[in-house]
């Protein structure tokens, strides 16, 4: 009885997906719901990957996309924490234009059947801890134009029939195990930009024909043991060319490369493989691949000027928003210091823009030139360059720190930035904020000035700024700061007498505070005085050992005013907006020493709101009423009641009544550190 309902359903989902082939889509579920159960073994990534779904491309399946006809033409999952191997079965997807996994946990082998996508242009399967060997078949693939197999651990040679690929403009090889000479046959590829081979255990010498190659910017071999003569012709791609750690290399005008003697000059005949390579076992040299190359001109041609036409569009898209922008920006500035709402909305959808820009798997063709050229302009020559330079991060290491921005990675997000947790390659863990170039100030010199002045902060109560980058092609600029495990200070507020700080704690925090605001506001030979200008509880994040940190410092000289004048209506709300600053519009030391008043409340009170009347209304003497009952009466009552006392002068409505930080500093220093 029960089980004829059962059954029924069970025949109307098993039609489903047939019955859908009367509607254009044609996209195969069960061979869908195969890749799922392959790629993520433990279903955890691809839950949206439902096995019930009427139309998987109705955009409910996360990182699938479809065409009109309803075909399969890009799966995204980049940076998932995929964990299974590459499904053989994704060769059946015969409309996929773009594989993107790159950034997972992926292992086993790259599946000789993805040669069957003879659609694909992309296939990403970069840091994943793939083996076995390269799939000579993908020399097949007519429309291949990015192979990213990077960071794996590929073995065996580099098959000489990716030489076929005609339209290939990047093929990334590097920190693999790969063995074998280079095979000359890549000299074919016309279209190649970029060739990454480093890291590997290539030996014998560098094809001549490579060389010659008309649009090779980028020839990366290092750490490999290649040997023999270095093409000359190389010299002119300039820095481009990589070839450090091959000790037998040899040619002239290279730094660091010794003339070749008589043995290795043979080497640059138009044999493939030199004298340098003769000794070794015959099974270790791929075969030159004689390809021919008709037609190859006219389809330079045409992708060329697709390539300009694309460049074009970007461009033009960039000038004309940040026109509207800068025009927008002088309007809002007119206004002044009110307020207005519009302000927040749209820098939201700014930040929105910028990460979803982010998660673009095609902007890993840019990486070779992921240092700002804004760094390289003459006219700030009072920048120490080394100093900046010191500083800088390519863009190559913010994404793979970030595994591309993926969603896993993400801290937070404000009205302007967001916030990401990252590793280095050294190991070190980081915060890196992401800002769209629309929210930062307009002017190159004066956003110049600002990276400087972040970079000369330095003390133990301020976040630490490890570096930055900044993209043009992107339209981003990536903040990367020591990542903080405690997180910040409201999560210690509002919290169930457990999680309370204890006392001691709470005295070092402020004094911390304290501490890392009187040396914003000291002037130094390296440093100007600097105002925060939107200090707050959520912006002291707390280490380890309980230290604050003053995040955000300077931050502001970054940011556009109108982005400046949206992030202060949170402050403004919390209280810590100094009163004046309605009057004035200025920020100022005082304006400082107000907020930080504020926080001593709200570290007192264990509250996050507070009230102007619950602090101002509050006799010193009847102090205890106002102080954080998780405390259970574990505090010197003497010490609190200093501490209510200064809150309340730095919290004075006139800012010529508000102390300044030396002042407050040396009423802190009055208060015994440990006692309880
Ligand atoms: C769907 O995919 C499965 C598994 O690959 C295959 O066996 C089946 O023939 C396909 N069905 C259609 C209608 O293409
Ligand atoms: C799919 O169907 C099964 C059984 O028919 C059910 O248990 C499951 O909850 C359904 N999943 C979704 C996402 O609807
Ligand atoms: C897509 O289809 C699923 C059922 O298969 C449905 O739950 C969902 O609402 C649809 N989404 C859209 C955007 O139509
Ligand atoms: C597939 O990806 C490419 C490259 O990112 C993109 O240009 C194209 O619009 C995508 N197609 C769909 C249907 O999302
Ligand atoms: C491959 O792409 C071309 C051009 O976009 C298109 O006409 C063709 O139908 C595609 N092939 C498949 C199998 O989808
Ligand atoms: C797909 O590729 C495999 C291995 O390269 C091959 O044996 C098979 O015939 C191909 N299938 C189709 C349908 O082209
Ligand atoms: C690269 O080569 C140098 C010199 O041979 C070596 O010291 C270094 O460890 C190598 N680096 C890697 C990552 O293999």
């Amino acid at each position: 009885m029960a089980l004829l309902p059962l059954v029924t359903l069970f025949l109307a989902l098993l039609l489903l997906p047939f019955s859908s082939l009367s509607q254009p889509s044609t996209t195969n579920l069960s061979l869908l719901m195969a890749i799922k159960s392959s790629l993520d073994p433990q279903g955890l990534v691809l839950s949206s990957w439902s096995p019930n779904a009427t139309d998987p491309c109705n955009a409910s399946f996360v990182g699938l996309a479809c065409n009109e006809q309803g075909q399969v033409v890009n799966i995204t999952l980049q940076g998932r924490g995929l964990s299974g191997k590459i499904p053989p079965e994704i060769g059946q997807l015969k409309s996929l234009s773009g594989l993107y996994l790159h950034f997972n946990k992926l292992h086993g082998v790259v599946p000789a059947e993805l040669a069957n996508l003879t659609n694909l242009s992309d296939l990403y399967l970069n840091v994943n801890n793939l083996f076995g060997d390269i799939p000579r078949q993908i020399g097949d693939m007519p429309n291949l134009q990015v192979l990213q197999l990077c960071y794996n651990k590929l073995t065996g040679n580099i098959p000489t029939q990716l030489g076929s690929l005609k339209k290939l403009s990047v093929l990334a090889l590097q920190s693999n195990q790969l063995s074998g000479a280079i095979p000359a046959s890549l000299g074919d590829l016309m279209m190649l930009n970029r060739l990454d081979l480093s890291f590997n255990r290539l030996f014998g010498s560098i094809p001549v024909k490579l060389a010659d190659l008309p649009l090779l910017k980028v020839l990366d071999i290092r750490n490999n043991t290649l040997s023999g003569n270095v093409p000359l012709a190389l010299k002119r791609i300039d820095e481009g060319f990589q070839y450090a750690n091959n000790a037998e290399l040899c040619g002239i005008n290279f730094p660091s490369l010794g003339i070749c003697t008589a043995s290795a000059q043979d080497t640059n005949g138009p044999k493939p493989f030199g004298a340098a390579t003769s000794h070794l076992p015959a099974k270790d040299i791929p075969e030159s691949a004689n390809v021919q190359h008709n037609g190859g001109q006219q389809s330079r041609k045409s992708q060329s000027a697709a390539v300009v036409g694309l460049v074009c569009l970007i461009v033009a898209v960039a000038v004309a928003g940040l026109f509207s922008f800068s025009w927008y920006r002088r309007q809002k500035q007119r206004i002044g210091s009110a307020f207005d709402s519009n302000d927040a909305r749209l820098s939201t959808d700014q930040a929105k823009e910028a990460c979803r820009r982010s998660a673009s798997p095609l902007i890993s063709l840019e990486y070779s030139n992921g240092w700002d050229p804004l760094a390289k302009r003459q006219d700030v020559s009072s920048f120490s360059q080394e100093v900046l330079e010191s500083y800088m991060y390519n863009l190559d290491e913010v994404e793979s720190a970030t595994q591309y921005f993926s969603e896993m990675n993400l801290l937070g997000k404000s009205s302007f930035s967001a916030i990401y947790k990252g590793m280095l390659r050294d190991g070190s863990t980081v915060a890196i904020k992401c800002i769209s170039k629309i929210s930062c100030k307009s002017d190159e010199a004066d956003f110049l000035k600002g990276l400087k002045l972040l970079t000369s902060l330095k003390h133990e109560n301020l976040l630490r700024l490890r570096g930055f980058c900044c993209s043009k092609g992107r339209g981003e600029c990536f903040l990367v700061y020591d990542f903080v495990s405690n997180g910040n200070l409201l999560h210690y507020l509002d919290v169930s007498a457990g999680k309370a700080l204890d006392w001691p704690t709470r005295k070092y925090i402020i004094k911390g505070i304290a501490k890392g605001i009187e040396y914003l506001h000291k002037s130094q030979s390296h440093k100007p005085t600097l105002v925060h200008s939107n200090i707050s509880a959520e912006k002291v994040l707390i280490d380890q050992h309980y230290n604050p940190l003053l995040s955000d410092s300077g931050l502001h000289k970054l940011l556009a005013d109108d982005i400046v004048f949206s992030t202060l209506k949170g402050s403004a709300a919390m209280g810590y907006l100094a009163p004046e600053y309605t009057t004035t519009g200025r920020f100022t030391e005082k304006s400082d020493v107000y907020a930080f008043g504020m926080i001593i409340f709200q570290i007192l009170s264990g509250k996050s709101r507070i009230t102007q009347l619950n602090c101002h209304g509050a006799e010193i003497s009847r102090f205890e009423d106002f102080i954080d009952a998780n405390l259970a009466g574990k505090f010197k009552e003497s010490e609190a009641a200093r501490l209510g006392e200064v809150a309340l002068l730095c919290t004075h409505e006139s800012p010529n009544h508000r102390p300044d930080i030396g002042a407050v500093m040396q009423e802190l220093n009055g208060i015994p550190s440990s006692s309880c």
